[in-house]
């Protein structure tokens, strides 16, 4: 059997073969309720074949944002949209995630293809960053946050929660908690972002508290037979980087032990000054140390886009799930593309009948 194509497992949840969409923001939400445009983007990518689809970055509140097309979670009319696109990820046969965000100082900004920057506070449209500190991220983004409050910590946590409440509401079996991108979980971790002094700032476990609390929160009202997971970024590639990976996966270690199952690894961005080793498969290694030291199954995304490195990675026991993204734009049903490229038996039947019969018969 092709490692890639083997079932995966987790909780009561059981994925058809490992390959998974990614999280991918569409910028295309009005008040953050999902539209057409994201019933056809979700159900493509399901009916392609994969094992599982997580919906984009969903805010849990309005300034959560990262800009103002984003999709939403903060009140309970989001969920019908939601709702619906769960089921039509869950009627061509994959497994229907969400992942639940806050955009901390990087949010209030243009759509990536009108800018990609902040948008001031004072313009129509914007609104005012929070962060762990009043420290802009800087470069495109250059709006300094105000600094959280612990009445802002506790009503954030809050948001969090009930936005969890609304995934499990909608139908989602899979939620990633995006902690992660130099949003705003992330940037708690980030020495470059929280120059906290009191207790959700200074050593490792002051920056990872404001994490480790939401994780406990969601904990709380999430269902224990279903996959709980965190998108965590666990190194900056900013020069510091073996204390930055040990003391992630200190923290990952704490995650598993208040109740998450399960660990996108990606890179912290939190700072603009990076030396990212772009390059195929980068992070599988690093991975593969998350999941051998914290010993929690994990996935990692950043350029696995070729069947045979993503089989590869699973193959070497260095992913338990791969994440493939953009190649999912470029081709909705790449899992029937990888299942032919690997010699998977009767591979067009990855996708539905009324393609497989065809695929199979003159392709
Ligand atoms: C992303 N990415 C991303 N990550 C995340 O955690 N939440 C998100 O909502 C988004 N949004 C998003 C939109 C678009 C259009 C792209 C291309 C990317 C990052 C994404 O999940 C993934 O990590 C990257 O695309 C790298 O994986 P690939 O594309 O090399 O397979």
């Amino acid at each position: 059997m092709t490692a890639l194509f083997e079932q995966f497992s987790l909780k009561d949840v059981t994925l058809r073969n490992r390959i998974a969409v990614p999280p991918m923001c569409q910028y295309s939400a009005e008040d953050g309720f999902t539209n057409q445009w994201h019933e056809a983007n979700y159900q493509s990518f399901a009916r392609g074949g994969a094992g599982l689809v997580i919906v984009e970055a969903t805010a849990v509140s309005p300034e959560g944002r990262i800009t103002p097309n984003c999709l939403g979670i903060w009140k309970d009319e989001h969920v019908s949209g939601l709702k619906n696109i769960a089921e039509r990820i869950k009627s061509q046969g994959a497994v229907a995630g969400i992942q639940i965000a806050h955009a901390g100082r990087k949010a209030s900004a243009n759509r990536p293809w009108e800018g990609d920057d902040h948008i001031q506070p004072s313009e129509e449209n914007g609104w005012q960053p929070i962060g762990p500190s009043a420290e802009a991220f800087g470069a495109h983004l250059p709006v300094t946050p105000t600094e959280m409050t612990k009445a802002d910590i506790e009503r954030v946590k809050a948001d969090f929660v009930k936005g969890a409440e609304r995934a499990l509401e909608a139908g989602y079996e899979w939620l990633e908690l995006h902690f992660a991108h130099g949003y705003l979980a992330q940037s708690f971790f980030s020495k470059h972002a929280n120059k906290r002094t009191d207790e959700y700032g200074g050593d490792a476990q002051g920056r990872g508290r404001f994490l480790l609390e939401t994780l406990s929160a969601v904990r709380e009202v999430w269902p224990e037979n279903l996959p709980l997971t965190v998108r965590f970024g666990v190194i900056e590639y900013d020069g510091d980087d073996e204390q930055t990976l040990s003391e992630s996966i200190e923290l990952i270690k704490q995650f598993k032990e208040i109740g998450a199952d399960f660990v996108s690894v990606s890179v912290g961005f939190n700072t603009p000054n990076a030396n990212i080793p772009w390059g195929p498969a980068f992070l599988a290694p690093i991975a593969k140390r998350v999941r051998d030291e914290a010993g929690i199954p994990v996935a990692t995304a950043w350029g696995v886009d070729t069947p045979e490195l993503a089989n590869d990675t699973v193959e070497k026991q260095q992913l338990d799930v791969v994440m493939v993204g953009r190649m999912h734009l470029t081709n909705p049903h790449w899992t029937y593309f990888a299942a032919k490229k690997l010699g998977v038996e009767k591979p067009s039947w990855v996708m539905p009948a009324p393609y497989a019969h065809w695929l199979e018969r003159y392709a």
